[in-house]
């Protein structure tokens, strides 16, 4: 048998899905996609317009068509020739800066909410998996995106540890953020993301649970090739 492997990885907000996800894609040779960078380059577009954003609330008597915006907007990928990482560019412009700002982090649960924008990002998500095999992270992978990926991982960690890990990254970054407003973005991501109606974050009932808040990232891609050896022994070909 020989077929292309997708390897599905959601889970709450700053769980370090992205560094796992991208460690294991370079290790098996193949693409890493980071669909919330994706959610993230859209919010950036809606910011940079100054585009209203629908909350929660409004969300549910909401009668815009975003499909013009939508139409606006070109999400594409590249492997940077300095760093070798993949990095997503939007309407051809390197963000991967941009999109992590706190001002982006506020809005992304909001914009990744309408129903329009996540069909558009969901049918690009499925576009990429035809090219062979992958990797990627998100909220809705293996519920909607590849309700038939190979290997289904599902992470979490204690909010506390994930908000500590992301404030470190943003300190590191030059972001001077408040510890605690960090933490109440981790929180309300982890709400909003589980309470939308279109594709809410879920674990998959076939999805396995990887709980990282006391392992370090070897652990963890340990953990998850582990699951992954025995499809590699039936035949998916990477
Ligand atoms: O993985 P991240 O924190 O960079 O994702 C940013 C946001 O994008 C997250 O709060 C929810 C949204 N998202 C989503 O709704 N579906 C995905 N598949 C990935 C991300």
């Amino acid at each position: 048998m020989s077929r292309k492997l997708i390897v599905a990885i959601d889970g709450y907000s700053s769980c370090g899905k992205s560094t796992v996800a991208r460690e294991l894609a370079r290790r098996l040779g193949i693409r890493y996609i980071d669909s919330g960078a994706m959610y993230r380059a859209v919010t950036l577009y809606f910011l940079r317009n100054a585009l209203p954003i629908p909350g929660p609330v409004e969300l549910l008597s909401d009668k815009t068509d975003y499909a013009p915006i939508l139409d606006k907007i070109l999400i594409t990928f590249r492997v940077n020739p300095n760093s070798g990482r993949s990095e997503i560019l939007l309407n051809g412009e390197p963000v991967e800066d941009e999109i992590r700002t706190m001002d982006v982090s506020n809005q992304v649960s909001h914009v990744s909410a309408i129903p329009q924008v996540r069909h558009r990002m969901v049918d690009l998500q499925r576009e990429s998996g035809e090219d062979g095999s992958l990797v990627m992270d998100g909220r809705d992978i293996g519920t909607t995106v590849f309700p038939h990926a190979h290997l289904k991982v599902f992470m979490t960690a204690d909010p506390k540890i994930r908000a500590q890990r992301r404030h470190e990254e943003l300190m590191a970054k030059g972001q001077n953020t408040e510890f605690d407003s960090v933490l109440r973005n981790v929180v309300e991501r982890d709400h909003e993301d589980s309470h939308r109606q279109e594709s809410p974050l879920r674990k998959a009932s076939d999805a396995i649970v990887l709980d990282n808040s006391h392992m370090d990232r070897e652990e963890q891609i340990a953990f998850v090739l582990e699951r992954i050896k025995p499809l590699l022994e039936v035949g998916a070909n990477v």
